[in-house]
């Protein structure tokens, strides 16, 4: 008899009826006849009830061990539930342990920290919470690649050891070789050059965009930023589309599209751990997720943004002023107080914007972009790029970067230069605002952050 999914069980309408079904115990309730034992798969949130009368052949070397964390095989009648809460049981004809867990197992009834479960990152997908969060994960990955193939994007794998700094912050992590326990470096040097773990994709993800026109890139990013904040990891997922022919307001509206696109998938696939999410993570969560999905949201330039900030009397930390950068108590303040919606901010002053980015005709900002959304800040960022040779390196210079390590990129605008736009979507970021959790850490696998880098 071959293996159901408990999801794929208690979504039946009619009784499947004899079946096997194999996960990890949640809990156990012994009496004198039976012993019921909630199971989970992974599957799905809820648990299957499974009932395992004390008359079985082998119920002591299979149930009565089989406490909280062991795994177990189960074949059995799927009968209507008496219980309340769910429409299936399982009356067991067969249970077989497979793995037990001892009694120290770490994850007991009771509910357990967020620090605490970090700290057990191998057994914490099998807690509620975390089930959800990765089940959404494995979503959100599905619908971005859907959202850009229905669009006709081509999906280009760019590198991960590169030599050119995309962001021009130095915040990146060398690559080196080992000799024994010893670095290697010099003349040494594997490929002949300092390379680094990139920071970005975009820079090479402009060149297929000038050859294939339409085009994303989702892959992991790296980020030597010594930043203790619960919005930064040195590891993280970005997706990054690339568009031809397409300027800044072009740009803003894929991001904008795209961000509601997602949030409306997460609504239509993932409503089960959604709402577990809004019940125990942030109580206002599918009010938010459903007013982004159905309302068109703000945009406002960067000047705007800072007149509105210093004209609104609130208290902040840092200050506001033309020419510094926003701190994402003046994001939230936007997004949260001002405009309660997502908004997008644009044309920042140049001077704090990489050299790629296009110069507007006032010469004094940059077509920059940045989606912020409420309780997060910023989750996108983007730009029209510099397609103009001599402003191109004129901007390298001005930024004292190295015109030959860049050389290629340069090219692009000798040979058929085209207008052409494209942003880096934080995919934790996405995710932290899609479930509610509140530190970046709670969204990945196996978080890196400074002073971290377990299992
Ligand atoms: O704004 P950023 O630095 O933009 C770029 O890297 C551009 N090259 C993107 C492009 O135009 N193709 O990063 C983009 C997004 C941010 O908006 C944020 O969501 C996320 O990446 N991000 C981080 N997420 C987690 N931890 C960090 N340390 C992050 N740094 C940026
Ligand atoms: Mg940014």
């Amino acid at each position: 008899m071959s293996r159901i999914r408990i999801a794929d069980l208690l979504s039946r309408e009619l009784s499947p009826g004899s079946v096997v079904v194999k996960g990890w115990v949640r809990t156990k309730r012994d009496s004198k006849a039976f012993s019921f034992l909630e199971l989970n798969d992974g599957s799905c949130l809820a648990n299957l009830q499974v009932v395992a009368d004390a008359t079985l052949p082998g119920y002591e070397e299979s149930v009565e061990p089989a406490r909280t964390g062991a795994a177990v095989e189960v074949e059995g009648e799927v009968v209507e539930s008496q219980g309340q809460g769910q429409r299936w049981e399982m009356q067991a004809t067969r249970v077989t342990l497979v793995g037990a867990a001892p009694e120290d197992y770490p994850l007991q009834k009771k509910g357990h920290s967020l620090e605490f479960l970090r700290s057990i990152a191998h057994l914490r997908p099998r807690t509620n919470l975390f089930g959800a969060v990765f089940r959404i994960r494995s979503r959100m990955a599905f619908a971005i690649h859907r959202f850009f193939q229905e669009r006709g994007f081509v999906y280009v794998h760019t590198p991960i050891i590169t030599a050119s700094d995309c962001e021009g912050a130095g915040e990146m992590f060398r690559v080196v070789t080992m000799e024994g326990e010893k670095v290697r470096g010099g003349a040494e040097e594997f490929f002949g050059k300092p390379t680094y773990l990139t920071v970005s994709g975009q820079l090479e993800g402009e060149t297929f965009a000038c050859a294939l026109s339409n085009i994303y890139t989702f892959g992991p990013t790296f980020r030597a930023e010594n930043s203790h904040t619960s919005r930064h990891a040195a590891e993280f997922w970005m997706i990054e589309p690339e568009i031809a022919f397409c300027d800044l307001e072009g740009d803003m509206t894929l991001a904008e599209e795209m961000v509601k696109y997602l949030v409306n998938d997460a609504l239509d696939h993932c409503a089960e751990d959604l709402d577990f999410c809004n019940r125990f993570v942030d109580k206002g969560l599918l009010e938010r997720l459903a007013f982004v999905r159905d309302r068109s949201f703000e945009r406002i330039s960067y000047t705007d943004a800072v007149e509105l900030l210093r004209a609104s009397g609130e208290a902040f930390e840092f200050p506001v002023e033309y020419g510094l950068a926003l701190q994402s108590e003046h994001e939230r303040y936007l997004t949260e107080k001002h405009f309660r919606c997502p908004t997008t901010v644009y044309n920042y002053p140049k001077e704090i914007k990489p050299f790629y980015m296009r110069r507007n005709d006032d010469e004094k900002t940059v077509a920059a972009m940045d989606l912020l959304v409420p309780g997060i800040g910023e989750i996108v960022g983007g730009s029209q790029r510099e397609e103009r040779l001599e402003v191109l390196l004129a901007n390298l210079r001005e930024q004292d970067l190295e015109e030959s390590a860049y050389d290629w990129y340069v090219d692009l605008r000798r040979f058929g230069t085209v207008p052409h736009a494209g942003f880096g979507l934080g995919f934790e970021r996405l995710l932290m605002f899609v479930t509610g959790v509140g530190n970046i850490r709670d969204v990945i696998p196996f978080p890196r952050t400074p002073g971290s880098a377990e299992f």
